[in-house]
């Protein structure tokens, strides 16, 4: 019988692709997935070092995996990602029974690892170089490229994608482990990516997000000396019949240029969402950071988004009492928070990270009690201005590419005959719920706004027939681009 694999991920989107990677690897390899613990002869964690909180939990999973582990004869226990790459010698001691500890560059080799273990029940072993161990170039190699084939069963809908841009990170900001364990960063040729979308499209797949740690830094110097930049795959991906959504995450705030501001606005099928991490609002916790800009210019640069780019939706990041953080510095941050308009923003307690040049640097010395109430209230302040920003919408008509029952509904078993609540998202990355049949999941239909939540947009599916009395704004913003790109083309 084929061997059955439970693959479980936490962390950011790269993991999210990972893992699914590996899975279409392990399918190929002959291995079945299984759907729980129970059922699995293998289970690989897909793990994540960005905070404490994150790496306190794997720990506590590969405990309980211990006794899954001693229940069955032959079972494996894996630890993929950015804590295997960071830890492995931590993970040895602390969970001695994992079989397979496997880095983030290193996930070509992680079939050929788990048959190993099987084969000689011993411990397998594979991490990229360290970034201070050798040249750049040697330690860049030492994380190899991962792009193999396709899997659309691996994810949870057949119709949206993660495709990977570049791997790693250069910028080093103080606080942060991921240049450390993803190494240093190499953008993808762009005929890879290309493939890659044309293959996804060919499977059913509608909607691409673009993926890189910062993924607007992009920059391919090709063979004939033209140089790609995000702008450059966006146009390119445009043109790829199939695909009708295209999304990137995450920018660096610096690296957003005018080309790839007019590339948003121009191409219609290009969702007006930036998600641009700020992380604070404060110069001087800036610096420390090492962020390389300051808020002055990060609110010129929002300003500028909004200006080339006409109902633009803006989310954020931020990160509480970084070390040195006064009360002062931390109104800064409220203050931007209150005045930016994000759609939403991500707000974090700093984690101390061992590796990091703020760990060796500065004293984590913002009580946790104090990080823990400037995260309830930079929240306060976000939920208020979402709250505001999502009502704009209300007595509109938006786009919405629906992904399937909503979670919420699903749980409470809301269901009127065939027709069940559903969620989906608009061209600029706003959750909309609604009522409609299943059958529509993977589909783009109109919907009006009829309410909304700091995190939700609540409407009614408009008929065709009522499609074209309800024009709202977006549908008015997409045929404007439509016509732009027209204009262009001709
Ligand atoms: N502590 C807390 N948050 C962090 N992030 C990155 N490193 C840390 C850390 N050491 C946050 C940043 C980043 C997001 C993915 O995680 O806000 O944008
Ligand atoms: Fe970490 Fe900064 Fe790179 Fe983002 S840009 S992954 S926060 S080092």
């Amino acid at each position: 019988m084929a061997p059955k694999v439970y693959i479980e991920t936490v962390g950011c989107q790269m993991n999210v692709l990972d893992s699914e990677l590996v899975a279409g690897s392990l399918k190929r390899a002959g291995y079945q997935l299984a759907a729980d613990l129970a059922t699995a002869d293998v289970v690989l964690l897909n793990t994540c070092s960005v905070r404490q909180h994150a790496e306190d939990k794997i720990y506590s999973t590969l405990g309980k995996l211990r006794r899954w582990k001693a229940k069955g004869s032959g079972r494996i226990v894996g630890v993929l990602g950015c804590m295997a790459q960071k830890d492995r010698e931590l993970i040895r001691q602390r969970a001695p029974h994992v079989d397979v500890i496997c880095g983030p560059g290193q996930l070509a080799r992680v079939v050929e690892l788990i048959e190993e273990a099987r084969r000689s029940g011993t411990p397998q072993i594979a991490v990229s170089l360290g970034r201070a161990e050798a040249s750049r170039a040697e330690v860049a190699d030492s994380f190899e490229s991962y792009d193999p084939l396709r899997e659309p069963a691996m994810r949870p809908n057949r119709f949206q994608a993660y495709v990977r841009t570049q791997f790693g990170c250069d910028k080093f900001c103080t606080y942060c482990i991921v240049p450390s364990v993803r190494g240093p960063e190499q953008s993808r040729p762009p005929e890879h990516i290309l493939a890659e979308v044309r293959q996804l499209a060919d499977q059913g797949c509608k909607e691409v997000t673009l993926t890189g740690q910062t993924v607007n830094s992009y920059k391919y110097v090709a063979g004939d000396g033209r140089i790609w930049r995000l702008s450059d795959l966006l146009y390119a991906i445009h043109d790829l019949s199939g695909i009708v959504r295209i999304k990137f995450i995450t920018n660096f705030p610096r690296d957003m240029t005018q080309d790839l501001l007019e590339a948003v606005r121009t191409l219609p099928k290009v969702c007006r969402y930036l998600h641009v991490p700020a992380q604070s609002g404060c110069n001087e916790v800036l610096r420390r950071m090492k962020r390389l800009y300051t808020v002055e210019f990060y609110r010129e640069m929002l300003a500028r988004c909004r200006d080339t780019i006409p109902g633009v939706a803006i989310s954020s990041d931020f990160i509480v009492g970084f070390c040195g953080e006064t009360e002062e510095c931390f109104q800064r941050t409220c203050k931007l928070v209150a005045e930016a308009g994000f759609k939403n923003s991500y707000i974090f307690k700093y984690s101390p990270r061992p590796g990091t040049k703020a760990y060796d640097l500065f004293a984590d010395d913002v009580p946790e009690e104090v990080k823990r109430r400037r995260n309830n209230d930079l929240l306060a302040i976000q939920n208020r201005v979402s709250l505001s920003e999502h009502r704009r919408w209300i007595g509109r008509t938006v786009e919405v590419l629906v992904e399937g029952q909503s979670k919420l509904a699903h749980k409470r078993g809301a269901i009127h005959g065939d027709r069940v609540q559903l969620t989906g998202r608009t061209m600029t990355d706003h959750i909309v719920v609604f009522e409609g049949p299943l059958s529509l999941t993977g589909d783009i239909v109109p919907v009006y706004i009829e309410d909304a939540s700091s995190f939700t947009l609540f409407g009614r599916r408009l008929g065709p027939e009522s499609e074209n009395a309800h024009r709202g704004l977006e549908s008015q913003a997409a045929s404007e681009k439509r016509s732009a790109v027209a204009a262009r083309v001709g």
